[in-house]
Protein backbone atom coordinates (compact mmCIF):
# COMPACT_ATOMS: atom_id res chain seq x y z
CA UNK A 1 0.00 0.00 0.00
CA UNK A 2 1.28 3.69 -1.00
CA UNK A 3 2.76 5.53 2.09
CA UNK A 4 0.78 8.78 3.01
CA UNK A 5 3.45 11.72 2.52
CA UNK A 6 3.56 12.26 6.62
CA UNK A 7 4.36 8.31 7.16
CA UNK A 8 7.13 8.53 4.58
CA UNK A 9 8.61 11.54 6.08
CA UNK A 10 8.10 9.91 9.61
CA UNK A 11 10.33 6.89 8.10
CA UNK A 12 13.11 9.23 6.68
CA UNK A 13 13.35 10.97 10.27
CA UNK A 14 13.80 7.50 12.25
CA UNK A 15 16.50 5.96 8.93
CA UNK A 16 18.18 9.13 9.75
CA UNK A 17 18.61 8.53 13.84
CA UNK A 18 18.72 4.70 12.95
CA UNK A 19 21.96 5.21 10.91
CA UNK A 20 23.83 7.53 12.55
CA UNK A 21 22.25 10.75 10.31
CA UNK A 22 20.79 12.99 12.72
CA UNK A 23 20.47 12.79 17.06
CA UNK A 24 18.08 14.89 18.71
CA UNK A 25 20.61 17.00 21.00
CA UNK A 26 20.89 15.73 24.38
CA UNK A 27 18.69 13.03 24.08
CA UNK A 28 20.06 11.05 27.20
CA UNK A 29 17.97 14.08 29.01
CA UNK A 30 15.28 14.08 27.02
CA UNK A 31 16.40 16.71 24.12
CA UNK A 32 16.71 20.20 23.81
CA UNK A 33 13.94 21.43 21.30
CA UNK A 34 14.84 22.43 17.66
CA UNK A 35 18.65 21.55 17.96
CA UNK A 36 20.14 18.85 16.40
CA UNK A 37 23.31 16.86 16.19
CA UNK A 38 24.80 15.35 13.26
CA UNK A 39 26.20 11.57 13.94
CA UNK A 40 29.06 9.95 12.02
CA UNK A 41 27.22 9.84 8.64
CA UNK A 42 24.98 12.94 9.45
CA UNK A 43 28.51 14.78 9.51
CA UNK A 44 29.82 13.29 6.29
CA UNK A 45 27.12 14.28 4.22
CA UNK A 46 26.59 17.67 5.30
CA UNK A 47 30.37 18.24 4.75
CA UNK A 48 29.73 17.10 1.20
CA UNK A 49 26.86 19.51 0.22
CA UNK A 50 29.02 22.47 1.97
CA UNK A 51 31.86 20.93 0.18
CA UNK A 52 29.09 21.03 -2.98
CA UNK A 53 28.19 24.57 -2.44
CA UNK A 54 31.85 26.30 -1.67
CA UNK A 55 33.02 24.52 -5.23
CA UNK A 56 30.29 25.92 -7.01
CA UNK A 57 30.37 29.25 -5.36
CA UNK A 58 34.03 29.79 -4.91
CA UNK A 59 36.34 27.39 -6.37
CA UNK A 60 34.39 27.62 -9.78
CA UNK A 61 33.87 31.71 -9.82
CA UNK A 62 36.97 33.88 -10.25
CA UNK A 63 35.38 36.74 -8.29
CA UNK A 64 34.00 34.85 -4.72
CA UNK A 65 36.05 34.38 -2.22
CA UNK A 66 35.27 32.71 1.09
CA UNK A 67 35.28 33.99 4.83
CA UNK A 68 34.69 32.81 8.38
CA UNK A 69 33.67 35.06 10.57
CA UNK A 70 33.13 35.37 14.19
CA UNK A 71 29.81 34.19 15.57
CA UNK A 72 30.32 37.47 17.88
CA UNK A 73 29.76 40.52 17.07
CA UNK A 74 29.73 44.26 17.99
CA UNK A 75 26.34 44.88 19.42
CA UNK A 76 25.81 48.15 16.99
CA UNK A 77 26.09 45.99 13.99
CA UNK A 78 22.59 44.14 14.56
CA UNK A 79 21.24 47.76 15.42
CA UNK A 80 22.65 49.12 12.05
CA UNK A 81 20.96 45.66 10.24
CA UNK A 82 17.81 45.99 11.99
CA UNK A 83 17.81 42.69 13.67
CA UNK A 84 17.37 45.03 17.26
CA UNK A 85 14.23 46.59 16.45
CA UNK A 86 12.69 44.73 13.71
CA UNK A 87 13.95 40.78 14.41
CA UNK A 88 10.47 39.98 15.62
CA UNK A 89 7.52 37.81 15.65
CA UNK A 90 4.56 38.41 16.67
CA UNK A 91 3.20 35.97 20.00
CA UNK A 92 -0.23 35.01 21.95
CA UNK A 93 0.17 33.20 25.06
CA UNK A 94 -2.60 30.96 26.21
CA UNK A 95 -3.33 31.97 29.51
CA UNK A 96 -5.02 28.21 30.28
CA UNK A 97 -2.18 26.00 28.96
CA UNK A 98 0.32 28.79 29.27
CA UNK A 99 1.72 27.81 25.63
CA UNK A 100 3.05 30.59 23.68
CA UNK A 101 2.12 30.58 19.53
CA UNK A 102 3.35 32.82 17.11
CA UNK A 103 0.06 34.69 16.09
CA UNK A 104 0.26 35.00 12.14
CA UNK A 105 0.79 30.95 12.49
CA UNK A 106 -2.14 30.36 14.14
CA UNK A 107 -4.34 32.16 11.88
CA UNK A 108 -2.36 30.33 8.73
CA UNK A 109 -3.57 27.08 9.89
CA UNK A 110 -7.01 28.70 10.06
CA UNK A 111 -6.52 29.73 6.72
CA UNK A 112 -5.23 26.54 5.56
CA UNK A 113 -8.43 24.64 7.33
CA UNK A 114 -10.41 27.17 5.45
CA UNK A 115 -9.06 26.72 2.27
CA UNK A 116 -9.08 22.56 2.95
CA UNK A 117 -12.47 22.77 1.52
CA UNK A 118 -10.70 23.31 -1.94
CA UNK A 119 -10.37 19.88 -2.05
CA UNK A 120 -13.67 19.09 -2.78
CA UNK A 121 -13.70 21.89 -5.93
CA UNK A 122 -13.08 20.47 -9.24
CA UNK A 123 -9.74 21.04 -10.86
CA UNK A 124 -11.47 23.54 -13.24
CA UNK A 125 -13.22 25.57 -9.91
CA UNK A 126 -10.23 25.14 -8.18
CA UNK A 127 -8.11 27.32 -10.79
CA UNK A 128 -10.42 29.77 -11.21
CA UNK A 129 -10.88 30.35 -7.93
CA UNK A 130 -7.06 30.48 -7.86
CA UNK A 131 -7.05 33.54 -10.24
CA UNK A 132 -9.24 35.28 -8.21
CA UNK A 133 -7.12 34.96 -5.15
CA UNK A 134 -4.30 36.06 -7.14
CA UNK A 135 -5.95 39.01 -8.61
CA UNK A 136 -7.34 39.77 -4.44
CA UNK A 137 -3.34 39.39 -3.62
CA UNK A 138 -2.28 41.54 -6.21
CA UNK A 139 -4.45 44.51 -5.20
CA UNK A 140 -2.69 47.28 -3.39
CA UNK A 141 -3.13 47.64 0.46
CA UNK A 142 -5.93 50.20 0.05
CA UNK A 143 -8.10 47.98 -2.63
CA UNK A 144 -7.64 45.05 -0.20
CA UNK A 145 -8.99 46.90 2.57
CA UNK A 146 -11.55 48.21 0.31
CA UNK A 147 -12.49 44.59 -0.94
CA UNK A 148 -12.63 43.36 2.96
CA UNK A 149 -14.86 46.02 3.78
CA UNK A 150 -17.18 44.63 0.75
CA UNK A 151 -16.67 41.57 2.09
CA UNK A 152 -18.01 41.85 4.92
CA UNK A 153 -20.86 44.03 4.22
CA UNK A 154 -21.92 41.57 1.75
CA UNK A 155 -25.57 40.11 1.98
CA UNK A 156 -25.07 37.38 -0.01
CA UNK A 157 -21.79 35.69 0.41
CA UNK A 158 -22.11 34.03 -3.29
CA UNK A 159 -20.73 36.55 -5.83
CA UNK A 160 -22.41 34.35 -8.79
CA UNK A 161 -21.97 36.90 -11.73
CA UNK A 162 -18.64 36.58 -11.40
CA UNK A 163 -17.50 33.65 -9.84
CA UNK A 164 -20.41 31.04 -10.92
CA UNK A 165 -17.94 27.98 -10.31
CA UNK A 166 -18.86 26.32 -6.93
CA UNK A 167 -21.55 26.13 -4.54
CA UNK A 168 -22.81 28.65 -1.73
CA UNK A 169 -21.74 26.64 1.52
CA UNK A 170 -18.00 25.78 -0.43
CA UNK A 171 -17.61 28.69 -1.50
CA UNK A 172 -17.97 31.06 2.15
CA UNK A 173 -15.94 28.85 3.30
CA UNK A 174 -13.25 29.27 0.42
CA UNK A 175 -13.66 32.98 0.51
CA UNK A 176 -13.96 33.02 4.83
CA UNK A 177 -10.58 31.74 3.86
CA UNK A 178 -9.15 34.47 1.50
CA UNK A 179 -10.02 37.18 3.65
CA UNK A 180 -8.53 35.92 6.56
CA UNK A 181 -5.51 35.69 4.48
CA UNK A 182 -6.18 39.34 3.41
CA UNK A 183 -7.02 40.46 6.70
CA UNK A 184 -3.60 39.21 8.09
CA UNK A 185 -0.84 40.19 6.01
CA UNK A 186 -2.60 43.51 6.52
CA UNK A 187 -2.34 43.27 9.79
CA UNK A 188 1.16 42.57 9.56
CA UNK A 189 2.40 44.48 7.44
CA UNK A 190 1.23 47.41 9.63
CA UNK A 191 2.21 45.70 12.57
CA UNK A 192 -1.00 45.84 13.94
CA UNK A 193 -0.71 43.86 17.11
CA UNK A 194 -4.69 44.56 18.48
CA UNK A 195 -6.19 43.60 14.95
CA UNK A 196 -3.93 40.05 15.01
CA UNK A 197 -5.20 39.45 18.40
CA UNK A 198 -9.14 40.66 17.34
CA UNK A 199 -8.76 37.84 14.08
CA UNK A 200 -7.43 35.36 16.40
CA UNK A 201 -10.79 36.11 18.34
CA UNK A 202 -13.27 36.64 15.99
CA UNK A 203 -12.18 33.37 14.04
CA UNK A 204 -12.45 31.54 17.23
CA UNK A 205 -9.07 30.57 17.17
CA UNK A 206 -8.79 28.14 20.52
CA UNK A 207 -5.13 26.81 22.09
CA UNK A 208 -4.94 23.07 20.84
CA UNK A 209 -3.84 21.96 24.32
CA UNK A 210 -6.26 23.71 26.80
CA UNK A 211 -8.84 23.72 23.96
CA UNK A 212 -9.79 27.31 24.96
CA UNK A 213 -9.51 30.84 23.67
CA UNK A 214 -8.32 32.51 26.85
CA UNK A 215 -5.40 34.97 25.07
CA UNK A 216 -3.14 37.34 26.08
CA UNK A 217 -2.99 40.40 23.70
CA UNK A 218 -0.38 39.81 20.99
CA UNK A 219 3.30 40.90 21.63
CA UNK A 220 6.81 41.20 19.36
CA UNK A 221 9.05 38.55 20.94
CA UNK A 222 12.78 39.33 19.49
CA UNK A 223 14.47 36.10 17.45
CA UNK A 224 17.72 36.94 18.67
CA UNK A 225 19.66 35.00 21.50
CA UNK A 226 21.95 37.47 23.82
CA UNK A 227 24.12 36.63 26.39
CA UNK A 228 27.16 38.51 28.30
CA UNK A 229 29.98 39.50 26.64
CA UNK A 230 33.08 39.49 29.44
CA UNK A 231 34.17 36.99 32.26
CA UNK A 232 31.47 39.10 34.85
CA UNK A 233 28.29 39.46 34.02
CA UNK A 234 28.64 42.98 35.77
CA UNK A 235 29.46 45.72 33.87
CA UNK A 236 29.82 43.79 30.62
CA UNK A 237 27.83 44.17 27.58
CA UNK A 238 25.20 42.15 25.85
CA UNK A 239 26.08 40.15 22.94
CA UNK A 240 24.01 39.01 20.65
CA UNK A 241 24.45 35.03 18.66
CA UNK A 242 24.50 35.98 14.97
CA UNK A 243 21.13 35.46 13.61
CA UNK A 244 22.12 35.31 10.09
CA UNK A 245 26.07 34.93 8.89
CA UNK A 246 25.59 37.64 6.06
CA UNK A 247 26.28 40.38 8.34
CA UNK A 248 29.93 39.04 9.20
CA UNK A 249 30.19 39.60 5.18
CA UNK A 250 29.14 43.44 4.96
CA UNK A 251 31.10 44.33 7.75
CA UNK A 252 34.10 42.71 5.87
CA UNK A 253 33.41 43.96 2.51
CA UNK A 254 36.33 46.83 2.71
CA UNK A 255 38.64 44.61 4.22
CA UNK A 256 38.46 41.70 2.07
CA UNK A 257 38.07 44.29 -1.25
CA UNK A 258 41.27 45.88 -0.13
CA UNK A 259 43.48 42.86 0.89
CA UNK A 260 42.06 40.83 -2.26
CA UNK A 261 42.13 43.07 -4.91
CA UNK A 262 38.63 42.66 -5.50
CA UNK A 263 37.01 44.73 -8.28
CA UNK A 264 33.34 44.87 -8.58
CA UNK A 265 31.31 42.71 -9.69
CA UNK A 266 32.45 40.39 -6.80
CA UNK A 267 31.33 38.09 -3.90
CA UNK A 268 32.03 36.80 -0.75
CA UNK A 269 31.08 33.18 -0.04
CA UNK A 270 30.62 32.09 3.92
CA UNK A 271 29.22 29.33 5.92
CA UNK A 272 28.43 29.09 9.13
CA UNK A 273 26.32 28.57 12.32
CA UNK A 274 23.14 31.13 12.65
CA UNK A 275 21.37 31.03 16.24
CA UNK A 276 17.30 31.95 16.27
CA UNK A 277 15.28 31.62 19.08
CA UNK A 278 12.48 30.26 16.77
CA UNK A 279 9.15 30.03 18.83
CA UNK A 280 6.95 27.27 17.03
CA UNK A 281 10.26 25.06 16.39
CA UNK A 282 8.66 22.08 14.10
CA UNK A 283 9.05 19.35 10.93
CA UNK A 284 12.64 18.23 12.28
CA UNK A 285 15.63 20.13 10.99
CA UNK A 286 13.28 22.10 8.71
CA UNK A 287 13.04 25.15 11.64
CA UNK A 288 16.00 25.05 14.31
CA UNK A 289 17.41 27.33 17.12
CA UNK A 290 21.01 26.33 15.76
CA UNK A 291 21.88 25.91 12.20
CA UNK A 292 23.89 26.50 9.68
CA UNK A 293 23.90 28.73 6.41
CA UNK A 294 25.91 28.97 3.69
CA UNK A 295 25.38 32.34 2.20
CA UNK A 296 27.10 34.67 -0.21
CA UNK A 297 26.23 38.64 -1.11
CA UNK A 298 27.49 39.86 -4.58
CA UNK A 299 28.44 43.28 -4.75
CA UNK A 300 27.65 45.33 -8.00
CA UNK A 301 26.97 48.58 -9.74
CA UNK A 302 24.21 50.46 -8.74
CA UNK A 303 21.78 50.04 -12.11
CA UNK A 304 23.53 46.38 -12.31
CA UNK A 305 21.04 44.67 -9.68
CA UNK A 306 18.33 43.05 -11.57
CA UNK A 307 20.82 41.49 -14.22
CA UNK A 308 22.93 40.57 -11.82
CA UNK A 309 19.13 39.17 -9.59
CA UNK A 310 18.51 36.99 -12.91
CA UNK A 311 22.48 35.60 -13.17
CA UNK A 312 21.68 34.32 -9.50
CA UNK A 313 18.17 33.11 -9.62
CA UNK A 314 19.22 30.96 -12.74
CA UNK A 315 22.63 29.74 -11.38
CA UNK A 316 21.08 29.09 -7.69
CA UNK A 317 18.48 26.85 -9.68
CA UNK A 318 21.13 24.90 -11.58
CA UNK A 319 23.25 24.33 -8.42
CA UNK A 320 20.00 22.36 -7.01
CA UNK A 321 19.18 20.71 -10.18
CA UNK A 322 22.28 19.34 -10.76
CA UNK A 323 21.69 16.88 -8.13
CA UNK A 324 19.20 15.31 -10.64
CA UNK A 325 15.98 16.03 -8.82
CA UNK A 326 13.26 16.43 -10.83
CA UNK A 327 12.55 19.82 -11.97
CA UNK A 328 8.72 19.83 -10.72
CA UNK A 329 10.08 19.55 -7.23
CA UNK A 330 11.24 22.62 -7.18
CA UNK A 331 9.76 26.11 -7.89
CA UNK A 332 10.30 29.47 -7.57
CA UNK A 333 8.06 31.83 -5.25
CA UNK A 334 9.04 35.42 -6.54
CA UNK A 335 8.34 37.98 -3.60
CA UNK A 336 5.40 40.37 -4.51
CA UNK A 337 5.21 42.13 -1.34
CA UNK A 338 9.19 43.10 -0.70
CA UNK A 339 11.34 44.08 2.36
CA UNK A 340 11.50 47.68 2.52
CA UNK A 341 15.16 47.60 1.67
CA UNK A 342 14.30 45.18 -1.16
CA UNK A 343 13.61 45.34 -4.70
CA UNK A 344 13.27 41.96 -5.86
CA UNK A 345 13.63 39.10 -4.17
CA UNK A 346 12.73 35.16 -4.57
CA UNK A 347 12.51 32.04 -2.63
CA UNK A 348 13.33 29.04 -4.16
CA UNK A 349 10.81 26.30 -2.60
CA UNK A 350 11.02 22.49 -2.35
CA UNK A 351 8.50 19.97 -2.84
CA UNK A 352 9.10 18.60 0.91
CA UNK A 353 6.53 15.76 1.71
CA UNK A 354 4.25 18.78 4.54
CA UNK A 355 4.18 20.51 1.14
CA UNK A 356 6.05 23.72 -0.97
CA UNK A 357 8.69 25.19 1.38
CA UNK A 358 11.92 27.88 0.98
CA UNK A 359 15.32 26.20 0.90
CA UNK A 360 16.82 29.19 -0.54
CA UNK A 361 16.52 32.89 -0.88
CA UNK A 362 17.43 35.33 -3.60
CA UNK A 363 17.43 38.88 -2.31
CA UNK A 364 18.77 42.14 -4.17
CA UNK A 365 19.33 43.91 -1.19
CA UNK A 366 20.09 47.55 -2.77
CA UNK A 367 22.64 48.84 -1.10
CA UNK A 368 20.87 48.77 2.26
CA UNK A 369 23.23 47.31 4.85
CA UNK A 370 26.26 49.10 3.74
CA UNK A 371 24.95 52.31 3.83
CA UNK A 372 23.30 51.22 7.43
CA UNK A 373 27.23 50.13 8.52
CA UNK A 374 28.25 53.22 6.77
CA UNK A 375 25.99 55.40 9.01
CA UNK A 376 26.56 53.32 12.11
CA UNK A 377 30.05 52.69 12.13
CA UNK A 378 30.71 56.02 10.48
CA UNK A 379 33.27 54.32 8.25
CA UNK A 380 32.98 54.55 4.09
CA UNK A 381 31.49 51.67 3.15
CA UNK A 382 32.83 52.46 -1.07
CA UNK A 383 34.09 51.29 -3.79
CA UNK A 384 35.83 53.59 -6.54
CA UNK A 385 35.47 51.82 -9.86
CA UNK A 386 38.02 53.16 -12.33
CA UNK A 387 36.34 51.44 -15.18
CA UNK A 388 34.84 53.64 -18.09
CA UNK A 389 30.94 54.23 -18.45
CA UNK A 390 28.77 55.25 -21.36
CA UNK A 391 30.36 58.48 -21.33
CA UNK A 392 33.64 57.43 -21.44
CA UNK A 393 34.13 58.71 -17.65
CA UNK A 394 35.32 56.73 -14.31
CA UNK A 395 32.04 55.16 -12.76
CA UNK A 396 33.91 56.68 -9.69
CA UNK A 397 32.89 56.37 -5.93
CA UNK A 398 29.29 54.47 -4.90
CA UNK A 399 28.31 52.36 -2.24
CA UNK A 400 27.61 48.85 -3.85
CA UNK A 401 24.25 47.52 -4.60
CA UNK A 402 24.46 43.65 -2.93
CA UNK A 403 22.85 40.45 -4.56
CA UNK A 404 22.70 38.38 -1.56
CA UNK A 405 21.54 34.23 -1.94
CA UNK A 406 21.13 32.29 1.08
CA UNK A 407 20.75 28.80 1.64
CA UNK A 408 20.24 26.64 4.91
CA UNK A 409 22.13 24.03 4.68
CA UNK A 410 19.71 21.89 7.55
CA UNK A 411 17.21 22.46 5.20
CA UNK A 412 19.61 21.23 1.79
CA UNK A 413 20.46 18.24 4.32
CA UNK A 414 16.69 17.39 4.88
CA UNK A 415 15.92 17.90 1.66
CA UNK A 416 18.71 15.68 -0.03
CA UNK A 417 17.88 12.78 2.74
CA UNK A 418 13.84 13.24 1.65
CA UNK A 419 14.48 13.04 -1.93
CA UNK A 420 16.93 10.05 -1.78
CA UNK A 421 14.81 8.12 0.67
CA UNK A 422 13.11 4.99 -0.97
CA UNK A 423 11.62 1.75 0.06
CA UNK A 424 12.00 -0.36 -2.63
CA UNK A 425 9.83 -3.73 -3.20
CA UNK A 426 11.76 -6.58 -4.57
CA UNK A 427 9.45 -9.33 -4.08
CA UNK A 428 9.23 -12.36 -6.93
CA UNK A 429 5.93 -14.50 -7.36
CA UNK A 430 8.52 -16.59 -4.92
CA UNK A 431 9.54 -14.71 -2.39
CA UNK A 432 9.28 -11.31 -0.62
CA UNK A 433 11.94 -8.94 -0.48
CA UNK A 434 12.14 -5.30 -0.11
CA UNK A 435 15.08 -3.21 0.36
CA UNK A 436 15.90 0.67 1.93
CA UNK A 437 17.62 2.69 -0.30
CA UNK A 438 19.13 6.14 -0.03
CA UNK A 439 19.83 6.98 -3.39
CA UNK A 440 21.97 10.11 -2.85
CA UNK A 441 24.35 11.52 -5.60
CA UNK A 442 27.63 9.47 -5.77
CA UNK A 443 29.48 12.86 -4.58
CA UNK A 444 27.25 13.43 -1.52
CA UNK A 445 27.57 9.88 -0.05
CA UNK A 446 29.40 9.81 3.11
CA UNK A 447 31.19 6.44 2.04
CA UNK A 448 32.03 5.69 -1.37
CA UNK A 449 33.07 2.44 -1.27
CA UNK A 450 32.59 -0.37 0.98
CA UNK A 451 35.07 -3.49 1.06
CA UNK A 452 34.08 -7.01 2.02
CA UNK A 453 35.81 -9.99 1.90
CA UNK A 454 33.51 -13.16 1.20
CA UNK A 455 34.57 -14.83 4.34
CA UNK A 456 36.89 -13.93 7.11
CA UNK A 457 39.25 -16.72 6.18
CA UNK A 458 41.87 -18.01 3.59
CA UNK A 459 43.65 -14.71 3.11
CA UNK A 460 40.76 -12.48 1.73
CA UNK A 461 40.59 -10.23 4.48
CA UNK A 462 44.38 -9.18 3.95
CA UNK A 463 43.66 -8.97 0.21
CA UNK A 464 40.33 -6.82 1.20
CA UNK A 465 42.28 -4.59 3.53
CA UNK A 466 45.46 -4.61 1.02
CA UNK A 467 42.84 -2.97 -1.67
CA UNK A 468 41.24 -0.67 1.02
CA UNK A 469 44.99 0.72 2.13
CA UNK A 470 44.99 1.52 -1.91
CA UNK A 471 41.73 3.52 -2.09
CA UNK A 472 41.61 5.26 0.83
CA UNK A 473 43.93 8.06 0.29
CA UNK A 474 41.00 9.53 -2.60
CA UNK A 475 37.54 7.79 -1.43
CA UNK A 476 35.96 7.47 1.96
CA UNK A 477 35.69 3.60 2.21
CA UNK A 478 34.55 1.20 5.00
CA UNK A 479 35.74 -2.38 5.07
CA UNK A 480 32.95 -4.88 6.67
CA UNK A 481 33.41 -8.68 7.42
CA UNK A 482 30.68 -9.62 9.09
CA UNK A 483 27.06 -11.06 8.35
CA UNK A 484 26.33 -12.91 4.70
CA UNK A 485 27.15 -10.85 2.14
CA UNK A 486 23.29 -10.25 1.06
CA UNK A 487 22.52 -8.66 4.82
CA UNK A 488 26.24 -6.20 3.90
CA UNK A 489 25.13 -4.69 0.96
CA UNK A 490 21.48 -3.98 2.29
CA UNK A 491 23.08 -1.97 4.70
CA UNK A 492 25.23 -0.08 2.21
CA UNK A 493 22.10 0.71 0.49
CA UNK A 494 20.36 2.06 3.20
CA UNK A 495 23.35 4.86 3.87
CA UNK A 496 23.78 5.33 0.15
CA UNK A 497 26.69 3.79 -1.01
CA UNK A 498 27.53 3.88 -3.93
CA UNK A 499 30.00 1.41 -4.83
CA UNK A 500 30.57 -2.31 -2.60
CA UNK A 501 33.70 -4.12 -3.80
CA UNK A 502 33.74 -8.26 -2.54
CA UNK A 503 37.17 -10.09 -2.66
CA UNK A 504 36.27 -13.98 -2.92
CA UNK A 505 38.98 -16.30 -3.39
CA UNK A 506 39.05 -15.41 -6.97
CA UNK A 507 40.33 -12.06 -6.59
CA UNK A 508 43.49 -14.23 -4.60
CA UNK A 509 44.50 -16.32 -7.94
CA UNK A 510 43.48 -13.37 -10.71
CA UNK A 511 43.67 -9.95 -8.93
CA UNK A 512 40.00 -9.28 -10.38
CA UNK A 513 36.65 -8.40 -8.11
CA UNK A 514 33.23 -7.60 -7.77
CA UNK A 515 31.50 -4.05 -7.77
CA UNK A 516 28.14 -3.93 -6.99
CA UNK A 517 26.24 -0.70 -8.30
CA UNK A 518 23.82 0.78 -5.66
CA UNK A 519 20.91 1.90 -7.90
CA UNK A 520 20.70 -1.01 -10.42
CA UNK A 521 22.17 -4.06 -8.00
CA UNK A 522 24.21 -4.89 -11.18
CA UNK A 523 27.62 -6.65 -9.99
CA UNK A 524 30.63 -6.95 -12.41
CA UNK A 525 33.70 -8.68 -12.76
CA UNK A 526 36.80 -5.61 -13.11
CA UNK A 527 40.18 -5.96 -12.42
CA UNK A 528 41.54 -4.21 -8.95
CA UNK A 529 43.45 -1.95 -11.19
CA UNK A 530 40.13 -0.34 -12.72
CA UNK A 531 38.58 0.60 -9.35
CA UNK A 532 39.64 3.82 -9.21
CA UNK A 533 39.01 4.81 -11.95
CA UNK A 534 35.67 3.78 -12.20
CA UNK A 535 34.41 4.86 -8.33
CA UNK A 536 36.48 8.28 -9.59
CA UNK A 537 34.24 8.63 -12.49
CA UNK A 538 30.91 8.18 -10.45
CA UNK A 539 31.80 10.42 -7.76
CA UNK A 540 33.92 13.65 -8.61
CA UNK A 541 32.71 16.69 -8.26
CA UNK A 542 33.34 17.46 -12.17
CA UNK A 543 30.04 15.97 -12.60
CA UNK A 544 28.21 18.09 -10.69
CA UNK A 545 30.00 21.28 -11.64
CA UNK A 546 30.99 21.50 -14.83
N1 LIG B 1 20.61 36.66 5.21
C1 LIG B 1 19.31 36.36 4.75
C2 LIG B 1 18.62 35.40 5.59
O1 LIG B 1 19.09 34.99 6.64
P1 LIG B 1 16.43 33.98 5.73
O2 LIG B 1 15.35 33.75 4.70
O3 LIG B 1 16.01 34.41 7.08
O4 LIG B 1 17.44 35.00 5.05
C3 LIG B 1 17.93 32.05 4.78
O5 LIG B 1 17.28 32.64 5.88
C4 LIG B 1 17.78 30.55 4.79
O6 LIG B 1 18.21 30.04 6.05
C5 LIG B 1 16.35 30.05 4.61
O7 LIG B 1 16.03 29.93 3.24
C6 LIG B 1 16.39 28.71 5.30
O8 LIG B 1 16.86 27.71 4.41
C7 LIG B 1 17.44 28.89 6.39
N2 LIG B 1 16.81 29.09 7.71
C8 LIG B 1 16.28 30.24 8.21
N3 LIG B 1 15.81 30.04 9.45
C9 LIG B 1 16.07 28.74 9.76
C10 LIG B 1 15.84 27.91 10.91
N4 LIG B 1 15.29 28.40 12.01
N5 LIG B 1 16.23 26.61 10.85
C11 LIG B 1 16.82 26.11 9.75
N6 LIG B 1 17.06 26.83 8.64
C12 LIG B 1 16.69 28.13 8.64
Amino acid sequence: MAKTNDEQFKNVISHAKEYGFVFQSSEIYDGLSAVYDYGQLGSELKNNIKTYWWKAMVQMHENIVGIDSAIFMHPKVWKASGHVDGFNDPMIDNKDSKKRYRADQLLENKIDELYSELANFSEENKTKFESFQHGILAKSDEDQATWITGFRNETTVLDAAQHPFVDEASWKFVKKGLALEVEMNLALKSENLAQLKDLIVDYKIICPISKTANWTDVRQFNLMFSTQFGAMAEGSDEVYLRPETAQGIFVNFLNVQKSGRMKIPFGIAQIGKAFRNEVIARQFIMRMREFEQMEMQFFVRPGEDKKWFAYWKEARLKWHQALGTSPDKYRFHDHVKLAHYANAATDIEFEFPFGFKEVEGIHSRTDFDLTQHQEFSGKKMQYFDNDLNEEGKPYGNYVPYVIETSIGLDRMFLLTMINAFEEQDLSTPEKQDSRTLLRLHPALAPIKVAIFPLTKKDGLPEKAREIMDQLKFDFNCVYEEKDAIGKRYRRMDAIGTPFCVTVDHQTLEDNTVTIRHRDTMEQQRIEIKELHTIIEGKVSWRNLLA
